[in-house]
């Protein structure tokens, strides 16, 4: 498969900065105890990095990227992209979308299953205006799925109707169609049998080099993050316990939290020496 881009040109800015981002969640009922989802999670992510989160279920990945992307508001502590405080985004919302795109963890839920694969990948042109004609925009939608290897046939189907490969595809089709520069990605691959994860995996690497993207994915499978990272974070029960070059990671790893991951997954020992 396609290699990730390497960093090539010594120390940049970063993109992104997670600067000691706590969330507490205070669940309903008055007898239920505050959830610490994460505790004082600081990183910074360089322009066209790829970066892998792992870490066990409950262990707070989602809840970040979720910070990350704007859809949830962190306890303390502040994101910045390109050094501004994403909560004070110029332009809002709108705008901050524009350049961070946000990917499900269940992307078929996440459709509106009365829309269209054309309607699903159009939506967001059509809310930001980008294209001015009808026609536009159905050329800039075939495109789209040409970009994640479908055929401009699917675009009158509906999300049930498509499987759970395709369905990855038109939800990455409708992230880039605002031609974002970060990428996050929830689970990209853990609904898809083997064989589609290794394709979805090639596709994201293709993408990645050709646009130049910054990529946060989220996988509680250190053996695709040590496919495709250039550097992996490992969070548990909210505190990021090891960030590092996935190499030095895997092969070295600190934290005794790391070890009992990678001791998970048998396979990891053959894929660590193809990094
Ligand atoms: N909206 C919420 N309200 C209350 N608790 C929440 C909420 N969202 C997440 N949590 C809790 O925060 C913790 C972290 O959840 P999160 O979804 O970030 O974990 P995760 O690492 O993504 O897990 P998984 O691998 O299962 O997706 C969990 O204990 C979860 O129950
Ligand atoms: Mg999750």
């Amino acid at each position: 498969m396609a290699e990730p881009q390497l960093l090539d040109d010594g120390p940049r800015k970063p993109v992104l900065s997670v600067d000691s981002v706590t969330k507490t969640f205070q669940p309903h009922g008055r007898r239920s105890k505050p959830v610490h989802a994460l505790n004082r999670i600081s990183m910074d992510i360089a322009p066209r990095e790829w970066l892998g989160i792992v870490g066990e279920s409950g262990s707070g990945k989602s809840t970040l990227a979720r910070i990350i992307a704007r859809l949830e508001v962190p306890t303390t502590g502040t994101v910045s992209l390109d050094g501004v405080d994403v909560t004070s985004w110029p332009g809002g919302r709108m705008a901050f979308a524009r350049r961070v795109q946000f990917m499900y963890q269940n992307s078929l839920a996440a459709m509106n299953p009365r829309l269209t694969v054309g309607q699903i990948i159009s939506e967001p042109m059509r809310l930001h205006r980008l294209t001015s004609s009808s026609t536009e925009q159905e050329a800039r939608v075939v495109a789209l799925l040409d970009d994640v290897n479908l055929k401009a046939s699917l675009i009158a189907k509906r999300p049930r109707q498509l499987s759970g490969g395709q369905c990855q595809r038109v939800a990455l089709a409708r992230a880039l169609a605002l031609e974002p520069d970060v990428l996050l990605l929830d689970e990209p691959t853990s609904a898809l049998d083997v064989s589609v994860q290794a394709q979805i995996i090639a596709l994201l690497g293709d993408i990645q080099r050709d646009r130049g993207l910054t990529i946060v994915v989220i996988s509680h499978d250190l053996a695709l993050v040590s496919q495709t990272c250039h550097r992996v974070a490992v969070l548990h029960r909210g505190d990021l316990v090891e960030l590092g070059e996935t190499a030095q990671v895997i092969e070295h790893p600190e934290a005794p939290y790391t070890r009992t991951l990678l001791d998970a997954v048998p396979r990891i020992a053959t894929l660590a020496e193809s990094v």
